[in-house]
């Protein structure tokens, strides 16, 4: 149907005849000739008709935004003054000498040269395949496609198998509410959808596969973000008898591969390594964005004694935490823009943000300007000085609440300060969170959960404190971190029996209870099972990051609302009452009964 794609016409095609098919992006006449600029995925190529070639001009004449078409003509220089270098085919165009219609196409609801923000996220998921059309939308998916072919090539080239596992199957406990699935044949029975193939994959490794991956529809019912949507994909992997140092040498090496292929970006030679405790103590986030270098600073030891009891009472806490961050030339700060930060760190609990201006370092108290000023004596005044590193202009913040309060609000209001202040360096920091916590523990319900997944093996040097204390316990878990966002996360597993069934009991589940979940896996540990480990990336994560969206949305073709639905096939929708009938089930309340209109 056509010879050259439109976007890649170029200077060395001049004089020769060629057949393009597309979209009519934009239609201009211009004293009796008309100019469509065509286009297609690779690009937009001009094409001219004259009123010579009347057949073709009449045509020329009728065509609309998108109509679908496809012209034959002859490629020439564009006039002189009239070339627009800025275009990859800016130097050339058709002169077109046929012209068919393929189809009409009405008004399309919004501009095709828009930038994403300037129509309603709405309106461009409900005509997705307009809002695709896009060439900002198309690089980004091309993007993500090459992504996955490297990735694929790199595992593929290192021994890997790529296996698919069930999307009908059992509850897999990643943390999030299940999508369920009423089975026909076993009424009142339910598959889940996975929210990982985490147990699957294990059972390949139990199975000698060695080693696994796969790019696969994951699903969570959980609340969404921009980061989150309730089905995502992973790149998921596995390998057995490879601890945690040859698996991560292994994906650095991934990494740096893909990143210099598809980005022609050196990621370094090494990627840096942090414990999950210092993470939280300089950037109060398990995932810090190292490109920010503002760093949250301990005061609990220069608070303990003071007067002010807001920050005395978390500093004599042992869950508590004072913690100062100083912002750099922070003086600058108007009232309101203050005001506006603590409304910020309000957000995640804080109850205030106290702050002092830092005026004059060599005057000592008489060179700060603060609120607090009067409740904190001399020795806790120059021991935060020192400890910031406080210079003449800089502004200091603290935080004073349970530590876990403390940390997810400066760590917040961390980087919100680097994107405000344009503190945030160019370029890629990626990192390893290392020796996570085992467990978490609820004081509410006093219970102790898994901080990632109860296949996680603890260190060999924490088995014998897996009951006597917990909270003590570190995992083999390993999180890859890039600019403040996990884009991956994995663990070497348990693959011992006994050790199995005592982190089970420390989470609170029955023994009933693991065999009535997880028998299988239980069962297969007792038929040799080798060491084993593996990590899964947010593929739609990690392709956000690299194609510079905003959202998670902006990389998936087709993806669901901050609601979980799909405004463009309206899902999810009712089911038909046969189809209810069929399944067994019936409705706590009918739609009519909902809706308030009773029968
Ligand atoms: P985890 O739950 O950390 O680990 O998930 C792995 C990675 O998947 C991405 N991710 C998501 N992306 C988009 N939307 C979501 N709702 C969403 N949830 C998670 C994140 C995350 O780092 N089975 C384990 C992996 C393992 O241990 O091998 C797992 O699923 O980028
Ligand atoms: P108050 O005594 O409540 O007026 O608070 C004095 C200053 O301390 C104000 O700037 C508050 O924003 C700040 N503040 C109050 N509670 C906290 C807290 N938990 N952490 C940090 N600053 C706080």
């Amino acid at each position: 149907m056509r010879s050259h794609y439109c976007g890649h016409l170029n200077e060395s095609h001049i004089d020769e005849e060629v057949t393009l098919c597309g979209w009519a992006h934009r239609r201009r006449d211009h004293g009796g000739v008309i100019f469509i600029d065509l286009r297609d995925r690779e690009g937009i190529s001009q094409v001219v008709f004259d009123p010579d070639t009347v057949e073709a001009f009449a045509s020329a004449e009728m065509v609309r935004s998108e109509f679908v078409l496809r012209v034959k003509g002859r490629v020439r220089h564009r006039p002189k003054g009239t070339e627009n270098p800025d275009m990859p085919t800016g130097m050339i165009e058709v002169l077109g000498k046929e012209l068919e219609i393929f189809n009409r196409a009405e008004t399309p609801p919004f501009q095709l040269d828009i930038d994403d923000d300037e129509v309603s996220e709405e309106h461009r998921l409900r005509y997705r395949y307009v809002d695709l059309r896009r060439p900002a939308m198309f690089q980004r998916l091309r993007l993500r496609a090459d992504i996955s072919r490297t990735l694929r090539d790199y595992l593929d080239g290192h021994g890997f198998l790529d296996i698919e596992t069930p999307m009908l199957t059992k509850a897999t406990p990643e943390g999030a509410r299940d999508y369920l699935v009423p089975s026909r044949t076993h009424q009142g029975h339910f598959f889940a959808l996975p929210q990982s193939p985490q147990l699957f994959k294990q059972l390949l490794m139990m199975s000698g596969m060695d080693r696994y991956y796969q790019i696969v529809r994951c699903f969570r019912d959980e609340d969404l973000r921009a980061d989150r949507q309730p089905e995502f994909t992973q790149l998921d992997i596995e390998a057995s008898f490879m601890d945690e140092e040859a698996l991560m040498g292994l994906i650095e090496d991934m990494m740096r591969e893909l990143f210099a292929k598809t980005l022609e970006v050196a990621l370094p030679k090494s990627f840096p390594r942090m414990t999950y405790a210092e993470a939280m103590r300089r950037f109060g986030s398990d995932k810090p964005d190292l490109r920010i270098s503002l760093e949250l600073v301990d005061v609990d030891d220069l608070m303990s004694g003071v007067e002010f009891k807001v920050f005395a009472g978390p500093a004599q806490d042992p869950d508590g935490r004072v913690a100062a961050l100083r912002l750099p030339q922070g003086c600058k700060l108007t009232r309101k823009e203050i005001d506006d930060y603590t409304q910020y760190v309000g957000i995640y609990g804080a109850r205030g943000l106290a702050y002092i201006k830092v005026n004059d370092v060599a005057r000592g108290r008489d060179g700060l300007q603060s609120p607090i000023l009067k409740f904190l004596p001399d020795e806790a005044i120059d021991g935060i000085l020192a400890r910031t590193g406080a210079e003449d202009g800089d502004l200091i913040f603290f935080g004073a609440d349970k530590a876990s309060i403390v940390n997810e609000a400066l760590g917040a209001l961390r980087v919100k300060l680097g994107h405000d202040r344009e503190l945030v360096e160019r370029g890629w920091r990626p990192l390893w969170v290392v020796d996570f916590p085992m467990f978490e523990h609820d004081p509410k319900a006093d219970r102790w959960s898994a901080l990632h997944h109860p296949f996680t093996a603890p260190r060999e040097e924490d088995i014998g404190k897996l009951e006597s204390n917990p909270g003590d316990c570190l995992s083999r878990a390993y999180d890859m971190v890039l600019n403040g966002t996990e884009v991956g996360g994995g663990s070497q597993r348990i693959y011992r029996e006994n050790v199995q069934a005592t982190v089970f009991r420390r989470l609170g589940i029955s023994d009933e209870e693991a065999r009535d979940k997880f028998g299988f896996l239980l069962d297969a540990l007792k038929y040799g099972c080798p060491p084993h480990g593996g990590i899964a990336f947010g593929l739609d994560r990690l392709v956000m990051l690299m194609t510079g969206a905003s959202s998670i949305r902006e990389v998936m073709a087709f993806p669901k609302t901050q609601t979980a639905a799909c405004l463009l096939t309206r899902a999810p929708s009712e089911a038909d009452s046969n189809q209810l009938r069929e399944l067994g089930i019936r409705l706590r309340q009918s739609k009519v009964e909902k809706d308030g209109k009773g029968r």
